[in-house]
């Protein structure tokens, strides 16, 4: 009996300090922090956890990488400081909520840049692109790492929205940014700007009869439930970057920051093939739930907001270049077709 005893205590013994050691190992591990606002069935989740994979596969005895979806570290808005004080590494986040910082990402708000998703998607991807929006990453403390797609951004109400008379003085939920309340005034509705994740409460509480974005807010964020009318106007494609805090870049040897670099190529490759393969499945989904699709004619809410497009490009001359590049792609997209 009291040699069971003593191979017991014996046992836990060396059990504790195997478990010490790990929470040691694991202690010593440098945490990478990643906050984004969506589900984990989302693209964007599945393109991280391809990017917590590549880090851990090739520098897992140095970082742990840590994913938090669903807004889970608060939201975006206030995220990006966090990003910017290097106490999370990594952000998912949309263009809107990147303007205040860099008036540069404006580009992406003006309403019909893109004719279609190919061209968009090839524009948002190219390293040329990523690059001039690094430019002052050092002043704004993030840099943009990887694009995501985010397909394009209609609207969806309570009731149907068959043309633009439909739309008047309805109130509708947008990303904040002065692009985005122009374009809303210009339509002959009402700007409500609010975090995403307020969206829900306020489509239940009447605050706003109408948002808009791509389909997958509809299930993910059961906003589907109560605006069961999505009307492809077409208006927005505006991508989400992945930004990495720069006090954390620079903190990297040249052989982590390549495989960082590496990793966010994967996580943008990854996120592209997801959307790509379950936007379909979101449509049918929110079907579902009992939304209608509508397909309009869009000539009228393309006349109504281009105008903007000069006003905007007058007023911030700094969009200039970028604009060009974007003409350059659709150019080219013409070509090609
Ligand atoms: C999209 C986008 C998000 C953004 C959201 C919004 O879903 O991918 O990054 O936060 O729109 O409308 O706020």
């Amino acid at each position: 009996m009291v040699n069971m005893l003593k191979k017991t205590l014996a046992l836990t013994m060396v059990c504790t300090s195997v478990m010490l050691f790990a929470a040691c190992g694991s202690d010593s591990k440098q945490t990478v922090t990643i906050a984004h606002t969506q589900v984990e069935s989302h693209p964007v989740h599945v393109g991280m956890v391809a990017f917590k994979n590549y880090i851990e596969s090739k520098l897992g005895d140095k970082y742990e990488v840590l994913i938090y979806p669903e807004a889970r570290l608060g939201a975006n808005e206030t995220v990006i400081k966090k990003v910017k004080d290097n106490e999370v590494q990594y952000l998912i986040v949309s263009t809107a909520n990147l303007e205040p910082y860099d008036k540069t990402y404006a580009l992406f708000g003006l309403p019909y840049l893109f004719s279609d998703e190919a061209v968009y998607e090839k524009f948002i991807s190219s390293p040329k692109i990523i690059h001039m929006l690094a430019k002052d990453a050092e002043k704004n403390k993030f840099e943009p790492v990887a694009a995501f797609t985010s397909g394009t951004r209609s609207f969806y109400c309570k009731t149907p929205i068959k043309n633009l008379l439909d739309l008047q003085k309805k109130k509708v939920r947008i990303q904040a940014g002065p692009v985005n309340i122009a374009m809303i005034l210009a339509f002959g509705a009402h700007p409500f700007p609010m975090s995403f994740s307020e969206v829900y409460g306020a489509l239940e509480k009447n605050t706003i009869d109408c948002a808009e974005n791509n389909e997958f807010a509809l299930i993910d964020q059961k906003h589907g439930e109560l605006a069961k009318y999505y009307t492809y106007d077409r208006h927005q494609m505006s991508p989400d970057f992945l930004i990495a805090s720069r006090q954390f870049l620079s903190s990297l040897s040249a052989d982590e920051a390549k495989i960082f670099s590496e990793a966010a190529a994967e996580a943008q490759k990854t996120e592209f093939a997801s959307w790509h393969s379950k936007v379909a499945l979101a449509k049918e989904e929110a079907v579902k739930m009992g939304v209608t699709f509508i397909d309009i004619d869009i000539t009228e809410f393309k006349e109504k907001v281009l105008p903007l497009r000069n006003l905007v490009l007058e007023e911030d001359t700094s969009l200039q270049e970028l604009y060009q590049e974007a003409l350059n792609f659709e150019k080219q997209g013409a070509e090609t077709k």
